[in-house]
Parts: structure tokens; sequence; C-alpha cells
């Protein structure tokens, strides 16, 4: 496990995959790259009876956290819902001596439906997507945990199978740039999506 700078652990969650298009590509892209743990919440608990030992273990055990789901009314499917509730408990994920997860990063990797333009202040949804994605971030924040702009996909039922692949390079290079510490997180910082622009925030070795 302590081979790689960062271990990072994908906390899947679509309630019917087999219907899915777009996030059933996406994670072929990142299950097998060599140290990530991903774990398919839905596979795990079918029934959303959650192992909360298990989940903290987990937990304890990884640097990087990436929260990984579709956009189910403007919130997460129920399980990940489910998953905070009984997971994040006091006096160990929050609260004066709950630091288990203190330090490490959040990261949203989320798909909408709706395309970009319907999420702009003066579009459709009249808020963006961090808007929306607000609850995850203050329940990081309360974890004292470091919360990451999102990776996001929208616009999922036009997108062409070319267009998917693009995503899941890009988010299979993000993961194994967090994994190798090759992130730039300063620049990452200045955006409100963490994939908007890669090539920027990718410090490869050889620029170093
Ligand atoms: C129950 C349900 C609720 C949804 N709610 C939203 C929503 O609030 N906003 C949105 O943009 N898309 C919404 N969608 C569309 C999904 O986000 C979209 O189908 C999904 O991201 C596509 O990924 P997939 O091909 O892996 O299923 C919803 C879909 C379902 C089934």
């Amino acid at each position: 496990m302590d081979t790689y700078k960062n271990n990072i652990l994908i906390l899947f969650a679509h309630p019917a995959l087999q219907k899915s298009r777009v996030n059933r590509r996406l994670i072929t892209y990142v299950r097998d790259i060599e140290g990530i743990t991903f774990h398919d919440l839905y596979e795990a608990y079918p029934d959303l009876h959650i192992n909360i030992k298990r989940e903290q273990d987990l937990l304890v055990k990884h640097d990087i956290i990436v929260l990984h789901h579709p956009i189910f009314w403007f919130s997460t499917p129920a399980i990940i819902k489910e998953w905070f509730d009984l997971v994040l408990v006091h006096g160990w994920a929050f609260g004066r001596e709950g630091n288990a997860l203190k330090g490490k990063k959040l990261l949203s990797v989320i798909s909408t439906g709706g395309r970009e333009s319907l999420y702009q202040k003066n579009g459709f949804h009249k808020h963006t997507i961090g808007d929306f994605l607000l609850p995850i971030k203050q329940t990081a924040r309360v974890c004292k945990m470091d919360y990451l702009p999102p990776f996001v996909v929208h616009g999922t039922h036009t997108l062409t199978p070319e267009e998917i692949s693009r995503y899941g390079e890009v988010y299979r290079d993000i993961i194994t740039a967090f994994r190798d510490d090759e992130i730039d997180l300063e620049k990452v910082r200045g955006y409100s999506l963490i994939n908007i622009h890669p090539e920027e925030i990718i410090i490869h070795k050889e620029n170093r």
C-alpha cells in the first residue's frame, strides 16, 4: 500500500450500472490503476446495509477520497447519503476529538444529464454545479478535509463515444497524477472544475 505517494480510494455509486452509458465507461479508465482502491458501494451493499467499521477502516488507509456518481435530483444517489449519515460520525469524523479524516483530500467526480449552459446563474438551473455540491463541500470542511474542485462531465445524453473516452482518459491521468503527487494544487484551486485544463494542473516529471 505504501508504494505510491498517495493512496486513493474511489467510492463509486450508480444504482443502475447496467443502464449506464457514461459512468460504466468512465470507471474502466480508473478501476485497475495500480495502487488505487476502487470500491463500488451498490455492489458491496445492494440492500444499503453499510458496514461502518469497514468503511471507516478504508478511509483511514487512504489520503485522497474520490466520490464518483451521477447527479440525481441535484444531489447524490441514495447510498452516498446513507454512507455520509452512517460513516461520518461525531467523535470520529468531526467534533473536537474527531480527526480521522483531517487533512485528507476529497474529490467529487460527477456526471449530469444537463448541459453546462444550464448550470449557470442565468441558465435554467440558476446555479453552477459547484453550488449544488455545497453539502459535500461543507461536510468535507466540517470533517477537516481538503475539498478540491470537482471533476464534472456535463450533458451526458448527447456525448459521443469519443467524447466519453476523452473524459475517461483525463480522469485516468488526473487520478494517476494524484497518486504520484504530480498535481499542481495551487493551480487546481484556481479553477472551478478540476478537468477544465488538465494539461495545466498535471506536473510532468520532465518539467520539474
Ligand atoms: C433519478 C434521476 C435523477 C436525475 N437528476 C438529474 C439532475 O438533477 N440533474 C441533471 O443534470 N441530470 C439528472 N439526471 C441525469 C443523470 O445525471 C444522467 O443520466 C447520468 O449522469 C448519466 O450517467 P450514466 O450514463 O452513467 O447513467 C437524473 C437521472 C436520473 C435517473
